[in-house]
This record gives structure tokens, sequence and C-alpha cells, in this order.
């Protein structure tokens, strides 16, 4: 006899349970759905329906990487940001939900600025998957978007990204470290670079440490070398009018904020994450500072 969809799902939600992973259930039922390709809903009204010998050998395999705290959509391969479905591979962080307030902060600027001078132009320092800046390429259609990263790979995977999502026209990509081999002016510099200081990684929990890359997350001795490279070149790189989002440690909003008050920039807004912890900073020219 075949398994049911129900006795599926208890049984990946009892062996995830048993082997200590607090969202048991949640991920039971994200891992199921998302190996056969079922909407959440499909979970409960078709619960009685067979799967397949193939398919049951592919959800327990699935399990058993999970079990070893393989974090759910790496399994999966992909997850969805902002509305787009974003593949994930070897060196790209996975994006986390977190991030979309940085998308929702720069919306209204992208709009803005594209209402005036008929298009807009952004780089993403550090794209991995392509989500920042894809995110915005969707929500605003004048848009136009450059992602760098250290990573072929994760150049390769935005690339990727773009074209899955219908992107790929108005998005290019380029290696750089940070803004070195970046030319040019953008109304909108963005980067959620690594900013986990190097002492803390090892007691990440191990779906951090083990599985995303360890250039997404390590920002060096005190977590602010990305944000000391990009702010030092940031300016040479902004429209007169244009914004630098940055995403930051729940703890480093005083720090980055001197970093870049010190290159000429003021600090327009603060915005906090899902958690109601400081997660984005938006700066702008400081009219007061001389231009670079
Ligand atoms: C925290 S991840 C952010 C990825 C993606 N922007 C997001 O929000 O999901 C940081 C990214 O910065 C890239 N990175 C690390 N060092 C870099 C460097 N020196 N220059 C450019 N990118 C770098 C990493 O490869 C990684 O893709």
């Amino acid at each position: 006899m075949p398994e049911t969809l129900d006795n599926l799902l208890a049984e990946t939600r009892d062996r995830l349970k048993a082997a200590g992973i607090e969202s048991a259930a949640l991920d039971a039922r994200h891992l199921v759905s998302g190996l056969l390709e079922l909407a959440l809903a499909a979970l409960v009204t078709r619960g009685r329906e067979p799967v397949s010998d193939e398919d049951a050998a592919r959800i327990r395999a699935a399990v058993e990487r999970r079990a070893a705290h393989e974090p759910v959509y790496r399994i999966l391969g992909e997850r969805e940001f902002s509305g787009l479905k974003l593949k994930l591979s070897k060196e790209t962080l996975e994006p986390r939900p977190d991030t979309e307030t940085m998308v929702e902060c720069l919306i209204p600027h992208a709009r803005r600025i594209a209402l005036k001078k008929g298009s807009c132009r952004i780089v993403d320092l550090g794209t991995g998957t392509g989500a920042i800046c894809l995110a915005l390429l969707d929500a605003v259609l004048d848009a136009r978007g450059l992602g760098t990263d250290i990573s072929e790979d994760a150049l390769a995977t935005a690339c990727e990204n773009a074209r899955r999502n219908g992107l790929a026209g108005r998005f290019e990509t380029l290696r750089s470290n940070w803004l070195e081999a970046v030319n040019g002016r953008f109304d909108i510099i963005v980067s959620n670079p690594p900013y986990i200081r190097s002492n803390v990684i090892p007691d990440l929990e191990p779906e951090v440490k083990f599985h995303d890359p360890a250039a997404a997350l390590d920002g060096g001795e005190d977590g602010l070398n990305a944000y000391r490279a990009i702010a030092s070149d940031a300016g040479r790189h902004l429209e007169p009018d244009g914004v630098i989002g940055l995403e930051i440690g729940f703890d480093q909003k005083q720090a980055v904020t001197a970093l870049f008050e010190a290159h000429g920039f003021h600090m327009l807004y603060a915005a906090k994450d899902l958690g109601g912890n400081d997660r984005v900073l938006v700066f702008e020219h400081d009219p007061a500072a001389p231009r670079v």
C-alpha cells in the first residue's frame, strides 16, 4: 500500500521533532509541499491521496538532510523573497525575510527618482542571489540594476534569477571587491554586506554557520570591514540626490552611522526589522559636506 500524504507528513514531523528541530511541524509542511510542488493548503485538502514510492523516498532523503540541520530552503534549492522565486547556490546567502525591510524602504526612493529623471540606476553591492536588486527592479519598471559580488558563483546565480523572473533585460552583474571595479554614479547604492563579528561565527546555529557561505557572514574583527570599504568610496559613485541603503546588525546603528557621517553622508532614517531590531539605515549626501 502506498503512503498517504497525511501519513508522510506526520512521519516527517515526528522525525524532525526527534532530531531536535524546534520548527518541526512548520518545516515538515514546507519540505513536503515544496518537494511535491503543492500549495500548503493542498496538504490539508489532499491529505488522503497516495504518494508514490519514488516521491516518498525523495521526501525521506530530504528529511534526513533537515534532521542534520540543513535549512529547508537549501534542501529545496530556492526560496521566495518579496514575491520572487530565487534559486540558491553554494556561495549565495539564503535571503532573509528581514531583508525585505530594505526593499520596502527603497521602493519610494526608486519611484521618486524614476519619476523625476525617467530612470533610476541601482547598484547592489554583494548581491548574492540578486534578492534586493531584483525585488527593486520588479517593483519599479523604469529602474535598471547592477549586482556586484566577489563570488562568481553568486553572480551566475543572480543572473539566472533575473532570467527566471523576467528581469534580465534590466539587470547586469560585475565581479568587484565592493566598489573597486565599479564605474560611474548611481541613484541608489544598496548593500546587505557581511556584518557578523568573526569571533561570533562559531556560536551561530548550525543552519547558518555550516550552510550560509562564510564570505556572506564574516564582517571581520568588529563586523564593520565592509561598511568601511563602502563608506570610503560611495561618495564618488552616488548621484547628487541619490540615497544609500545599508542593512546592519542589530547593534551596529551608531557605529555605521558614525562611519558614513565621517565620509560626508547624513542619515535620513533608520528602519526596524520584523523582530523590532534596527536593520536598515538610509543615507544621503550631507548638504554641508564637500562633494567628491
Ligand atoms: C550578507 S550576503 C547578502 C546577499 C544578498 N544581497 C542578500 O541580501 O540576500 C553578503 C554578500 O556580499 C558578498 N561579498 C563578500 N565580500 C565581498 C567583497 N569584498 N566585495 C563584494 N561582495 C562581497 C558575499 O559573497 C555575499 O553575497
